[in-house]
């Protein structure tokens, strides 16, 4: 027995030698481990990319490999690299979308076959399904029509939960306001959300489980929960598109459904996708509301200052009620410099988008890199959003007024700042539903600041750990609870307060 584990762990290392040797110039230097084949994967499972980020801080390098089992990983750190890499024709992140369309979305064979046939060499078609269904996502997430429809329907549901909510853990109660109020707002009245309310509990099973089922390895067992509450989210979206629920619809699903009935596919394939769909609707908006509201109430002067700000942007609503005020979010996202440096702020500390591609064939990057095909290229934000070079000193540390016009001018960085700013990733994937996310945010942050004090229950703001072994949600989550009391506040500046979106 000992004599075999010995044999086996020489080879492995004879293997790890071999691969460590190949791995000079022109490739990324790699990262060398301390048990081969074991720490980097190790680093990954418990870290998710803040492992990426401890080794760019201790190396300092642009780019560098990792060498997993069977796989190469490079981590791209530089703002002029990635801009090269995002624009290069031979690294890609269509293959990615067809693993997500078998693993995440549960697509039929006869469906995978078609988006297969429609890519060439590695890459997607201009007339294929996936290339449509890009432009008309971030068409329809562009359309002010679309955003303000949609932004009205959250104020309204997030408004009357509030009326109802007096103390929680902050987390808990924005994942379920924002569950609620942007499924409302996107699948309309027959959201499959409402009709079953042990759906919310499947899409949180399912999230948490998504590396594991991209792995795909026995997912039944390994990843057993994500696996049935999958099933569970597409049966529900089946019944959601069979009894026409998309007709009263957001502008969105209305024009997903009728692309994808052109083109024949069945309604538990349109199902899968918007399976999907949720995960970027669901995932990265809670943690951002959560840490908005945290920074913010956390710091009583910004608090005020931010108050102030917005008290600012009211106007009054003379015609239906004199002690009433509007506040036009057009006027927030446009005229309060302090409340978006704050939002920015928050984005900078705490996203940690990946922006994952890979390298279709042995691809040179200028005249010094080589990227090896088949290669996974991963460029994680957390380490450009660290690096005083591109943002100012102190970014360890939170500062809501980082963003405020002039202060990076002042240090002559805001051009390199902008490049080097990547919480909605960038290129070909930048995130189709960045306005929607950031309209959303902003006005269910200002209905807070002005209608209410949020306070802990514990008497002081402890600022919790973050979740930091997920690689599939950008801005992490807290791990802790913290519990709250949400107190209206009577303030005359604001009186009774309606929305103009
Ligand atoms: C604060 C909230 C959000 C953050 C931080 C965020 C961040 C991101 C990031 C980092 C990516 C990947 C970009 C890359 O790989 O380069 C992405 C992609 C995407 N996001 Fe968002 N997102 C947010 C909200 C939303 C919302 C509300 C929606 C939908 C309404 C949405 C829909 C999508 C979609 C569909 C993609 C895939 C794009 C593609 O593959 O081309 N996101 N998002």
């Amino acid at each position: 027995m000992f004599a075999c584990f010995a044999v086996v762990l020489a080879i492995l290392l004879l293997v790890y030698r071999r691969l460590s040797r190949r791995g000079g110039a022109p490739q990324p230097s790699f990262i060398p481990e301390k048990i081969p084949f074991v720490s980097h994967a190790l680093g990954i499972a418990r870290h998710g990319a803040v492992y990426y980020k401890s080794i760019s801080d201790r190396t300092r390098l642009p780019i560098f490999g990792l060498r997993l089992l069977t796989q190469t990983i490079y981590v791209v750190t530089d703002a002029n690299l990635i801009s090269k890499i995002q624009r290069h024709p031979t690294i890609s992140f269509d293959p990615f979308v067809l693993l997500a369309a078998e693993r995440l979305c549960g697509a039929s064979p006869a469906m995978l076959q078609t988006m297969r046939n429609e890519m060439k060499d590695g890459k997607k078609t201009r007339s294929s399904l996936m290339n449509e269904s890009h432009i008309l996502t971030h068409s329809a997430f562009r359309s002010q029509t679309n955003l303000s429809e949609m932004v009205g329907k959250i104020l309204d549901i997030v408004s009357g939960e509030l009326e109802h909510t007096s103390a929680g853990d902050l987390f808990q109660w924005v994942r379920h306001t924002v569950c609620l109020a942007s499924t409302d707002a996107v699948y309309g009245p027959q959201n499959p959300f409402r009709v079953d309310t042990g759906l919310e509990d499947a899409f949180w099973n399912y999230d948490a489980d998504l590396s594991l089922l991209l792995l795909n390895f026995l997912p039944s067992l390994t990843a057993r929960k994500g696996h049935f509450a999958k099933k569970a989210l597409r049966q529900a979206f089946t019944n959601y598109f069979r009894n026409g629920g998309s007709e009263k619809a957001s502008g969105f699903v209305r024009a997903c459904n009728e692309a994808n009935r052109k083109r024949g596919i069945s309604e538990e394939d349109q199902a899968g996708f918007e399976v999907v769909h949720c995960i970027g609707l669901l995932v990265n908006t809670p943690p951002t509301l959560f840490w908005m509201i945290y920074h913010i109430f956390s710091d009583p002067d910004l608090l005020e200052k931010l108050r102030i700000e917005l008290i600012a942007c009211l106007q009054p609503d003379n015609i239906e009620d004199s002690t009433a005020k509007i506040l036009d979010i057009e006027k927030v996202v446009s005229d309060s410099p302090l409340f978006q440096s704050t939002f920015k702020e928050v984005l900078r500390a705490h996203a940690s988008s990946l922006s994952t591609r890979i390298v279709l064939e042995d691809t040179s990057i200028g005249s010094d890199i080589l990227l090896k095909k088949n290669a996974v290229v991963h460029m994680p934000s957390a380490c450009l959003h660290s690096d005083p070079a591109y943002f100012g000193p102190g970014t360890e540390s939170f500062d809501a007024s980082r963003f405020l016009p002039g202060n990076l001018l002042k240090e002559g960085m805001a051009a390199k700042s902008q490049a080097a700013f990547r919480p909605f990733g960038g290129g070909s994937t930048l995130c189709p539903g960045r306005h929607f996310a950031t309209m959303q945010i902003l006005s269910i942050t200002a209905l807070v600041v002005l209608g209410f004090d949020v306070v802990p229950e514990r008497g002081e703001w402890v600022c919790p750990r973050v979740l930091e072994s997920t690689m599939t949600t950008t801005v992490l989550p807290p791990k802790e609870d913290v519990r709250v009391r949400f107190e209206r506040r009577r303030d005359p500046r604001v009186g009774s307060l309606r929305f103009k979106v």
